[in-house]
């Protein structure tokens, strides 16, 4: 996990001000790489979502050219860092007939879908494009559950391929997303298995499709520990060895790519004792940053170099709102206003979802080697 060090953090604030997001080209380039080792063969599209700050995706940029695409800006985005919309994949399965319009203008030809009423929209497209259904397979082990909203229960995945078909639409496989931050790899593989069972009926029906998408969800470190990455991985990659040996696989993962390869430097703007507990106030909060906490449903761990003993204190963000609490219970040593603070693992699901509310602008985001 990049760690920036408490010299290193002043340094850049001397530079840079804060709150201060600062991403390590280098933790990036080794998530790829843990990827190409324990995943061999899985293409890896980047989901944008988690964070689509341009210095960013340049980074992920000298990784991967495939990218997991969900809006208009997102697709502008990525075009804008040189990738060809050829390499993206539209994975939102709810879209406007306008948004389908302008990703298939843009040259998008892969989308996801998951309903009647969206392959409707699809018609006027026919073959030029290629479509997967998402399944859903709701998953208490993870962070996010993103099988609530979208995804077909895997028992009508068929009749909903075959209707397509019907409309002289490609289906050209299917996809699901067992959850964020999912701490269980046996969710995979059961999610495997299930679309092979419907891949086997379909081609029993003639309909043969070529691609499975396994989502994202890949865990991070936060505050609690996770699994070896290898023993996460291995029974994946056993799944698909086993299910799909001669699929074309895709994965989709945001957080996994970004989450612990950036620091939040954060500044003590002041501090008060109330009801005998201290509060400590800070220059990013959760209408900000750390909207991570109400979005993400995430917690992050915030260090100090002061020593001395740790007390139960309160740390809040910079803005007038009663809400802008990080964090209710936070155990620190005593701090003073000026102090800097580290919070760790700050890549995903953060200052994507930051306002601008009462005036105070998103972190400013940099990358180091
Ligand atoms: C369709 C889709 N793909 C990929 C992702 C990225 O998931 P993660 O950041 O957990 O890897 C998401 C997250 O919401 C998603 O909805």
């Amino acid at each position: 996990m990049f760690q920036l060090t408490f010299d290193e953090a002043r340094q850049l604030r001397e530079r840079f001000g804060t709150p201060l997001m600062v991403v390590s080209r280098r933790e990036i380039a080794e998530k790829f790489s843990i990827l190409s080792d324990y995943l061999p063969g899985v293409h890896i599209y980047y989901a944008v979502k988690a964070n689509a700050h341009p210095n960013i995706l340049e980074v992920v940029k000298q990784n991967t050219d495939r990218f997991d695409v969900c809006s208009a800006r997102e697709i502008l985005a990525v075009k804008n860092v040189g990738v060809d919309a050829a390499n993206m994949i539209h994975t939102n399965p709810i879209k406007k007939p306008e948004d389908i319009r302008f990703a298939v203008d843009q040259g998008v030809n892969w989308f996801v879908f998951d309903n009647e009423c969206e392959l409707e929209k699809f018609r006027p497209y026919g073959k030029d494009i290629n479509l997967m259904l998402r399944l859903s397979f709701p998953n208490t082990d993870c962070v996010v559950n993103l099988s609530y909203k979208y995804g077909v229960p895997a028992e009508q995945a068929a009749d909903l391929v075959m209707k397509a078909t019907g409309m002289g639409l490609t289906v050209r496989g299917l996809c699901f997303h067992v959850g964020s931050q999912n701490l269980n790899p046996y969710k995979y593989t059961g999610a495997i298995a299930e679309c092979k069972r419907v891949f086997n009926y379909l081609a029993l029906q003639g309909i043969y499709l070529d691609y499975l998408d396994i989502g994202g969800g890949f865990p991070v470190e936060y505050i609690e520990s996770i699994m070896p990455l290898r023993n996460f991985f291995t029974p994946i990659q056993e799944a698909l060895d086993s299910y799909f040996p001669s699929t074309t696989i895709i994965a989709e993962p945001g957080r996994f790519i970004v989450g612990d390869a950036a620091n939040l430097i954060l500044t003590v703007v002041g501090k008060s004792k109330r009801n005998n507990v201290w509060w400590y106030y800070v220059d990013d909060g959760v209408y900000g940053s750390f909207s991570g906490r109400l979005y993400d449903h995430c917690d992050y761990s915030i260090i100090t170099d002061r020593e001395g003993p740790r007390e139960q204190c309160i740390i809040a963000g910079p803005t007038c709102d009663s809400f802008d609490v990080i964090y209710h219970n936070s155990i620190m040593p005593h701090l003073e206003a000026g102090d800097v603070l580290i919070a760790l693992s700050m890549g995903a699901y953060t200052t994507c979802s930051a306002s601008h509310f009462n005036g105070f602008p998103p972190a400013r985001t940099i990358v180091v080697d």
